[in-house]
């Protein structure tokens, strides 16, 4: 099937916005070192452009996850691919998401990090699809709140594809 890609937000928008969080992440920890947990991939271009953004002393470290069961509909239940390198114990953690849909995968992530004994534990999302939303998540930190549209680009995919999009499009079916 094809499909075209609309644009939602453009790149000059999510730049500004990006920077908007940087500043305001860097305000709350001021004096604090953050740890950034990126969950792969979706998440990843957005992680590096915040990360440029903060001026408070910044760690990275990534993790893969993939939940259980349908390929439409995440079940909640997640599985590890790729663990992160470095404890969490003591650290600042901030996750950074492409997007909080059901809030399924995020509930089940956070509790288990959390587990991991932090001093601290935010979220902070690109995106954001309330109407979507089965499972309670506490957000820190959003970049947008959007309609309940499939939406790709700044690493989001369909298919594998269009991650590489530096602006958010909505995938139109012809
Ligand atoms: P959930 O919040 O557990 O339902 O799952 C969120 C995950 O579903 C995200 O991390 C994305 O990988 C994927 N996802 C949700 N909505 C979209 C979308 O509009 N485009 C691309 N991926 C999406
Ligand atoms: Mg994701």
């Amino acid at each position: 099937m094809a499909e075209r890609i609309k644009v939602l937000l453009s790149e000059e928008e999510v730049d500004r916005r990006i920077q908007e969080i940087g500043e305001q992440i860097s305000r709350d920890y001021e004096g604090k070192q953050v740890h950034l947990v990126c969950v792969l991939k979706g998440g990843s271009f957005f992680m590096c452009e915040l990360a440029k953004r903060i001026t408070v002393p910044v760690s990275l470290d990534f993790m893969s996850v993939s939940s259980y069961g349908s390929s439409t509909k995440s079940s909640g239940v997640v599985k590890i691919v790729k663990d992160l390198d470095e404890p969490l114990k003591d650290k600042e953690v901030i996750v950074v998401e492409d997007v909080v849909d059901s809030g399924r995968t995020l509930s089940y992530l956070l509790e288990m990090l959390r587990d991991r004994g932090p001093r601290s534990l935010r979220l902070c999302t690109l995106l954001d699809k309330p109407d979507r939303r089965v499972v309670d998540v506490d957000v820190d930190y959003t970049g947008f709140q959007i309609p309940d549209k499939f939406v790709v680009g700044y690493g989001l995919d369909y298919d594998q594809r269009y991650r590489n999009l530096p602006y958010i499009g909505v995938v139109e079916f012809e």
